[in-house]
């Protein structure tokens, strides 16, 4: 490992992500910032680069295995992996109401949100065995809360059988790993960004990507011993 601490960012070139990576290079870490287009990835290092950040691409498309693969070969030839944030997600599009849903939109919505988690993070797992104080950082939404899914407020947004479903299905699979790796000094943590303005949800959140960074770098920068297998927004615990 090299001395700096390196954090890969999945969905870094817009959104969230791009502030996740600005805000953890920030702090003077390495950051990768994993995207699959080349040019929206590399226009997205020159600027995180432009703002002093230490910032080196990653080609980097959660759904497919020789690309993950081959992200975690670069990261090892760089010297290793600190802390994962698989903060790349889609929502699938609109309308999803269960009794009129393609199947092939959940199948697609799940591949990314929980399978690309479980790919990249299967993939980066050796690297983070070999760091000092490891992170996964998973960015998932109240909106897969089941208790306020079954609380029938609007905090879970449109009725949905893929997006608020498949962020259920991650914290689930969070919980898993948090129990799995228990006796390890891996913290894997999943956290909620609030309703934040990007192209996710066509600009309409009243939070600015920044503000939506926050959770994601608080979980990345968890000290020794600090939660795992957790559910947070900038509040604190939500209910699962
Ligand atoms: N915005 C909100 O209000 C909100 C609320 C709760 C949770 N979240 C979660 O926060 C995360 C970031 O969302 P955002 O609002 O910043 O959305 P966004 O602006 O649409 O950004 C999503 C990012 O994920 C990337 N991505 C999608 N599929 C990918 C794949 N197969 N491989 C690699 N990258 C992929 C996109 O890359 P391309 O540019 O190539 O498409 C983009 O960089 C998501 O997990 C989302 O569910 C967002």
């Amino acid at each position: 490992m090299t001395n700096k601490t390196t954090a890969l960012v999945t969905g870094a070139n817009k959104g969230i992500g791009y502030e996740i990576a600005a805000g953890l290079g920030a702090l003077g870490w390495a950051v990768g910032v994993g995207a699959r287009d080349d040019v929206r990835r590399e226009t997205a290092v020159e600027k995180l680069r432009a703002a002093g950040v230490d910032a080196f691409g990653v080609p980097l498309d959660v759904t497919d295995d020789a690309s993950v693969a081959a992200a975690a070969e670069q990261l090892e030839q760089r010297g290793g992996l600190d802390v994962l944030v698989n903060n790349a997600g889609i929502t699938g599009g609109w309308q999803q109401e269960p009794t009129v849903v393609d199947p092939a939109t959940i199948r697609t919505v799940v591949e990314t949100n929980v399978i690309g988690v479980v790919r990249v993070t299967n993939a980066m797992l050796p690297l983070l065995q070999c760091s000092a104080s490891p992170r996964v950082v998973n960015m998932s939404s109240t909106v897969g809360s089941l208790s306020l899914q079954a609380a029938n407020t609007d905090a879970t947004g449109p009725i949905s059988a893929a997006y608020a479903p498949s962020k259920s299905f991650l914290n689930a699979i969070t919980i898993q790993y948090a129990k799995e790796l228990g006796d390890t000094n891996i913290l894997v943590n999943a956290g909620c960004p609030g309703f934040v303005a990007t192209d996710l949800n066509g600009f309409r959140g009243y939070r600015t990507p920044a503000q939506g960074a926050q959770i994601a770098i608080h979980l990345a920068t968890l000290p020794d011993g600090g939660p795992t297998g957790g559910y947070f927004d900038d509040n604190g615990p939500i209910a699962w």
